[in-house]
């Protein structure tokens, strides 16, 4: 597959548990660079270690399956050292997610990963975070798929621009 030559070949998702929002965005991602015609490594990790080994909130994969998003498979990791190393983009669901993941790149000398706010390109909901929804209702799963669709749309679109 001829690949533009700024389209990542992997982007990890980050986010605090690995169980609501980075998940959904992994399988977001994957179906939009497949529909895109992008070959792109996709995965998802958790800067906290609460929920590691487990499947996506039961909430999450609800509100996930509804819109065509299967993600009762994966199971959630935490972030580690070896993924700044083995992705070229990390992408972070919020700004404190993105401060914990520049602290750890900080602490690495041989990283060449490049880290940016999911919503970095998005025309509409650029520089937010996805909010965290894990306190929250139905609404806020909601939200956070309308937001992770448009933010990765335009991850997707930038790569296919240059
Ligand atoms: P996520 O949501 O970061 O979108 O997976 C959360 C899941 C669990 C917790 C916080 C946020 N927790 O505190 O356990």
């Amino acid at each position: 597959m001829l690949m533009k030559s700024c389209t990542p070949s992997s982007v990890l998702l980050v986010c605090l548990g690995n169980i609501c929002r980075s998940p959904t965005a992994e399988e977001v991602f994957r179906q939009q660079a497949a529909i895109a015609g992008l070959s792109i490594k996709v995965d998802s990790a958790g800067t906290g270690d609460w929920h590691i080994g487990h499947k996506p909130d039961e909430r999450a994969q609800r509100h996930a399956k509804a819109h065509g998003y299967k993600i009762n498979k994966l199971i959630a990791r935490q972030v580690n050292n070896d993924d700044f190393r083995n992705f070229d983009l990390i992408l972070a669901m919020d700004a404190q997610n993105l401060a914990d993941l520049q602290a750890i790149k900080d602490s690495l000398t041989d990283t060449t990963a490049k880290l940016a706010l999911f919503s970095e390109e998005d025309p509409t909901y650029g520089g937010d975070d996805v909010p965290d929804p894990y306190q929250g209702d139905g609404e806020d799963f909601e939200n956070v798929i309308e937001r992770i669709e448009s933010s990765a749309q335009a991850w997707i679109e930038s790569w296919k621009a240059c």
